[in-house]
């Protein structure tokens, strides 16, 4: 029997959390695992972008819905086998804990633990306009593993709206990480026009 494809979805407080939404549904549909995690800053932006039933949606795209403060989960051990960890949306906060090895609540450390088992971590950093800080950070995760993917639109790819939009970033970032999205990313094959 093929093991069970398994990822680990870190979602914290940055704006999208419609990106977080997408990328489990996909996840779903492709029939991969889904261990998730929800920092306290998300907890106030999800509810705050997309209300209390988006919560609720998440739980139940959730193959595991853990605590953050839950550092005996599965997760946060490298034992434990995964194919990849996304952190979408990844705060400037959340970057950093990554950047500095801080292992504080169970996101941070499940990324710390993905980059010493030399898994990819693709981290859909949302911030503008940035400091120095947060590129030192960028530059650091990325030179320890990372991919730092922020959730730039590709307007070249005829975005029918804002929903294809977030399918469009969360199927891509899930490409990043190694994984097929299968029919949910719309490739580049060339121009007619030239
Ligand atoms: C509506 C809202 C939008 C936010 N957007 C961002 C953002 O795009 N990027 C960011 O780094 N922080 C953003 N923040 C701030 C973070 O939520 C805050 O720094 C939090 O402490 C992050 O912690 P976490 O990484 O543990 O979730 C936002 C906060 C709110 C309430």
């Amino acid at each position: 029997m093929t093991p069970e494809k398994r990822v680990v979805v870190g979602i914290s407080g940055a704006s999208g959390a419609a990106l977080a939404l997408e990328t489990l549904r996909i996840l779903k549909n492709l029939r991969i695992a889904r261990h998730v995690t929800v920092t306290p800053g998300a907890e106030v932006t999800i509810r705050h972008e997309l209300g209390a039933a988006a919560r609720a949606e998440i739980r139940a795209l959730a193959t595991q819905d853990l605590p953050p403060s839950n550092l005996a989960a599965p997760i946060a051990s490298g034992s434990f086998k995964v194919e990849a960890m996304i952190v979408v949306p990844c705060s400037m906060r959340s970057l950093a804990a990554i950047a500095y090895g801080t292992g504080e609540g169970l996101l941070a450390r499940a990324a710390d633990v993905t980059l010493k088992e030399r898994r990819p971590l693709v981290l859909v950093a949302r911030e503008a306009p940035l400091h120095e800080g947060h590129l030192e950070a960028m530059l650091k995760v990325t030179r320890m593993g990372a991919i730092v993917s922020p959730p730039v639109p590709p307007f070249y790819s005829g975005l029918a709206d804002l929903d294809d939009m977030n399918r469009q970033i969360a199927a891509r970032s899930l490409a990043t990480a190694g994984l097929d999205p299968e029919g949910y990313l719309r490739r580049w094959t060339g121009s007619r026009d030239s």
